[in-house]
């Protein structure tokens, strides 16, 4: 279905995404975890073409969608919408008119000027709302509501798009762990009962854990682990991170970063006494 082939994404000197492969055969619940930098956000961003690779190819469905520019990118796009941890909803207009931004793509100007939705668009904006136990926010503004309730509009707004894929970026980073649960159980469902490929960025690898069938590890622009929760053991997720003995699975990859941080600060702390009793 998606084949990702070596690719590459460089800023200036410094590789983000190094030669990154993988392929996803049929409908898939796929978490990606690695540090901060480690380059997830980058890696979803090139999938979706919101990011252009600086090498490599991306195939879905034995076509390749890496260069395509104007409609067939959009055509593209909306096959594997995007979610992202800020939500990025207009926030003083409802949730239905944010859910039904989800269809502007295949829109002409003339009616999103004048906001002219057909019909059978705003009933279906209601039927996924309902399904995502939100449809009572309906005419709310979407700054009204909780963050899981947002987060649960722009998966609305996803699903609009009726898309194969859904390339989540960090959907739970923002929320308070009810809210998390609830937004992953809605992703969860979304595969489970549509059968639609879930790709998300996760900042916690118990989470991954929880709700992927498969994940991707990723240090340093690459991919160093590909595999189901079970093959991937404590000291295989210590390599992912580059952590400590003292990494713990809820640890986030901020958290990580900072107490590795704290850890090399120790480490040269340590040398600079150990240099001073030498002196
Ligand atoms: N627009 C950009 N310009 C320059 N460098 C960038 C840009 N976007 C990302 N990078 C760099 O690419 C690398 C990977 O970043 P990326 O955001 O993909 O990591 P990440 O794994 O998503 O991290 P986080 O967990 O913090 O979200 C980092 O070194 C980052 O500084
Ligand atoms: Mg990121």
């Amino acid at each position: 279905m998606l084949k990702i082939e070596k690719l590459t994404k460089t800023f200036g000197g410094n590789v983000a995404v190094d030669a990154a492969t993988l392929s996803v055969d049929g409908p898939s619940m796929i978490g990606i975890i690695g540090r901060s930098g480690a380059g997830k956000s980058t890696l979803l961003r090139m999938m979706n073409r919101l990011t252009d690779a600086s090498e490599g190819r991306i195939l879905f469905e034995g076509r390749d969608v890496t260069h395509l520019t104007g409609a067939a990118k959009r055509q593209w796009q909306s096959q594997c919408a995007m979610i992202f941890q800020q939500f990025n909803l207009v926030p003083r207009m409802d949730v239905v008119s944010n859910v039904l931004h989800g269809t502007l793509n295949r829109r002409s100007t003339f009616t999103t000027i004048f906001n002219l939705y057909p019909r059978a668009d705003i009933h279906h904006a209601i039927e996924i709302l309902d399904r995502l136990g939100i449809a009572a926010h309906a005419p709310k503004r979407a700054e009204a509501l909780s963050g899981g309730q947002q987060q649960r509009v722009a998966i609305a707004r996803a699903l609009m798009q009726d898309p194969r894929m859904i390339l989540a970026d960090e959907p739970i980073a923002s929320l308070d762990p009810m809210n998390a649960q609830t937004v992953m159980e809605a992703l969860r469902r979304i595969h489970d009962e549509d059968g639609r490929t879930v790709i998300c960025n996760l900042h916690t690898l118990d989470t991954a854990r929880r709700y992927c069938d498969r994940v991707i590890g990723m240090r340093d622009g690459r991919i160093v682990f590909d595999g189901t929760p079970d093959q991937l053991t404590t000291g295989m997720a210590r390599e992912i991170y580059g952590a400590g003995a003292d990494f713990s699975e809820a640890a986030t990859s901020t958290e990580i970063e900072t107490l590795d941080r704290s850890a090399a600060e120790q480490a040269r702390l340590q040398a600079l006494r150990e240099a001073e009793a030498t002196a």
